[in-house]
């Protein structure tokens, strides 16, 4: 396995960063995952519009232009010689003196990895996950805009051990005000009477770049989608429940909090939405 560090590619072993990088320090960087598909990098443009995005909002200079690093990840996945696998792009300040001043770090660590994915097992996507809700929540508007994909995942971690501790695959996080938000990693959507609902990203939830693909592909297929916020309540009593992500694609969510959504299984919409999805990637 090859990884692209800083410029050259280097074994897995060899492949280090300073214990003095702001972004193992302090969380300072941004990152994206991105799914390779039949050799295709699967919406390059939007993730790395997102990245770059990400990388101004924080005052971060990513030290390769958008198509130095377009040939970086496909140079990378080249030297793996994977023709379907995920990569795990991560920017960060950099390594720099202690304190957390950026200008510390005049030079950014740039990393692609890349690797075979292994998430939810196939029947997952037909049975659904079950998930809780939990405490941790997302501040919104006062803390980090939901938009910058940043290393700060502490948050998410939060809630990513509570629905361990639950014993489920994924839970949903609410924002200060009590509205939806988001998953762990994955957007939530909702279909109730054949409408298809997820919560605006003013709410806590990243602008996914799935989440965007579903929203395009119901538009396209003919079902209503809105943006709207929505609580628990809208959740419990929904026909169908699912998240989306770049790694866990569309999956259903079976039962929530012990009340079980719709038949307790994927429902129609979601299915015919991973199908729709499937299609385009593959
Ligand atoms: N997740 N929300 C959060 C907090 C995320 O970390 C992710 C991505 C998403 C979905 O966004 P997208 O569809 O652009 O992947 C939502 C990890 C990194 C992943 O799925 O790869």
């Amino acid at each position: 396995q090859w990884i692209y560090l800083n410029g050259e590619y280097v074994t897995k072993e060899e492949a280090t960063v300073s214990v003095y990088d702001h972004g193992f320090l302090y969380g300072d960087g941004i990152f994206e995952g991105i799914r390779i598909y039949n050799g295709n990098i699967f919406k390059c443009k939007e993730h790395l519009d997102r990245l770059y995005d990400s990388a101004k909002s924080i005052m971060l200079n990513i030290p390769l232009t958008y198509s130095e690093m377009e040939q970086a990840l496909v140079e990378t996945i080249r030297r793996n010689g994977l023709k379907d696998g995920y990569i795990r792009l991560v920017v960060s300040r950099g390594p720099g003196d202690l304190g957390l001043d950026p200008r510390r770090s005049p030079k950014a660590s740039v990393i692609i990895i890349v690797e075979q994915l292994s998430i939810y097992p196939e029947e997952a996507y037909i049975h659904g996950l079950k998930t809780v809700s939990v405490s941790t929540r997302r501040n919104v508007p006062d803390a980090l805009n939901p938009k910058i994909k940043s290393l700060n995942y502490l948050n998410n971690i939060l809630v990513k051990i509570q629905a361990n501790l639950a014993g489920v695959g994924e839970a949903i996080m609410l924002n200060s005000q009590g509205y939806v938000a988001e998953g762990s990693s994955d957007n939530i959507f909702i279909v109730k009477r054949g409408t298809v609902f997820t919560p605006p990203c003013y709410c806590g939830a990243l602008e996914g770049i799935t989440r965007a693909a579903i929203i395009e592909i119901c538009q396209k297929i003919g079902y209503t989608v809105k943006e709207e916020p929505f609580t628990l309540h809208d959740v419990y009593v929904a026909d169908e429940v699912f998240f989306t992500g770049t790694a866990a694609e569309v999956i259903a969510v079976r039962e929530v909090d012990a009340r079980i959504i719709g038949e307790g299984k994927a429902g129609p919409i979601t299915t015919r939405l991973l199908q729709e999805f499937r299609n385009i990637v593959e």
